[in-house]
């Protein structure tokens, strides 16, 4: 072949995880490969959609309200159904949770084939969706447990964070970004309109252990906890040395920067949410199991966001996540 002709070299989030399975795990099946293909594929359609809100008809609420006492917007559902079938074509996929479902969707009875459970929020910022600011999809996996039986499915579900086999979110936002672990770090794709595929960008991704950007909505200060309350008047003081404060009120982009910037977003308890407004299982655990393999950290004030025993499907948490030196100093703050 002519040496002048370079052939298109890119690595796809397909041969990114099974060059890591055959290196790291010999073991793998490529199972997980085939589930995440479902999830890269519904997020495809899903980018497409939002690059058209506009245009086609995706914008606005269903003026239904869904269980989370919320009003539902077009593209809440769009994301969700899209999912959801995608998901559904992936044999090895027995259960999943989404926020915008009441209940768990039992695809297969847990078998040795369909044994992982996918748990997603598949529009995340959705009242940024008709103002065209950054938007997210959210995904963790969990496998079921050995031992239960059958029928017993929230016994599979309300599994502590460390039990995720993976997590990760996509961006849609001037680009569509995914950010992925299973594990062995964080590694960051950029989908490639031309091609359709996510093309990696970045490997093995580490937060910033230091920021001093802290992200939160200032508006419920007076009903923040005293020790969030004096960590923010902290902020604002010359001993500490000048902090910015960025806040895009979708948690995905509002993580996605700290991850790669630095700094600490919080989502304390409020009047209005004395638990903390995120969900545990599908906003607060993927995300801190990424943040923790990136060097990050996140807590709900009194543990580890990933040792939380959930007890219920739609479980509300406080989060304050980001760089460890960061997320300590609240925690200095609030438990002081
Ligand atoms: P969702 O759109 O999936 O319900 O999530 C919205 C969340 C999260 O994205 C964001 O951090 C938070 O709501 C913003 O809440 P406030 O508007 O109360 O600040
Ligand atoms: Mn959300
Ligand atoms: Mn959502």
């Amino acid at each position: 072949m002519n040496a002048s002709i370079k052939p298109i070299a890119f690595n796809t989030i397909q041969q990114h995880v099974l060059e890591r399975q055959r290196r790291l795990h010999p073991e793998a099946t490529g199972e997980f490969n085939w589930l995440l293909g479902g999830i890269t594929l519904a997020t495809k359609v899903i980018s497409d959609q939002v690059r058209r809100a506009g245009l086609v008809d995706v914008l606005g609420t269903t003026g239904e309200t869904n269980v989370q006492g919320e009003v539902v917007q077009k593209l809440d559902v769009i994301a969700n159904e899209t999912i959801a079938a995608s998901l559904g074509y992936r044999d090895n996929v027995g259960i999943m949770v989404s926020e915008e479902d009441d209940e768990p969707r039992i695809l297969k009875e847990l078998d040795a084939k369909a044994k992982y459970i996918v748990l997603f929020d598949p529009l995340d910022g959705s009242s940024n969706i008709d103002v065209n600011v950054s938007i997210g999809t959210i995904f963790s996996v969990l496998q079921r447990r050995e031992g239960i039986e059958a029928g017993r499915v929230m016994d599979h579900i309300l599994q502590p964070g460390y039990q995720q086999v993976a997590a990760g979110y996509v961006i849609y936002s001037s680009s569509t970004v995914m950010a992925y672990t299973t594990g062995d770090g964080v590694h960051m794709f950029t989908l490639d309109p031309a091609i359709g595929v996510y093309r990696l960008h970045r490997e093995n991704i580490t937060m910033p252990p230091m920021g001093r950007t802290y992200s939160v909505n200032e508006a419920y200060f007076a009903q923040f906890p005293k020790g969030i309350r004096e960590y923010l008047k902290w902020t604002k003081t010359e001993e500490a040395g000048g902090y910015g404060q960025r806040y895009i009120g979708s948690l995905v982009a509002d993580f996605h920067r700290t991850l790669l910037k630095g700094g600490v977003f919080l989502y304390p308890p409020t009047r209005k949410a004395p638990k903390g407004k995120l969900r545990l299982l599908y906003e607060a655990n993927p995300l801190a199991f990424i943040a923790e393999q990136a060097g990050g950290a996140a807590t709900d004030g009194t543990q580890r966001i990933l040792d939380k025993i959930p007890a219920a499907l739609h479980e509300r948490t406080p989060l304050v996540i980001g760089s460890k030196a960061e997320v300590d100093r609240v925690l200095s703050f609030w438990q002081s």
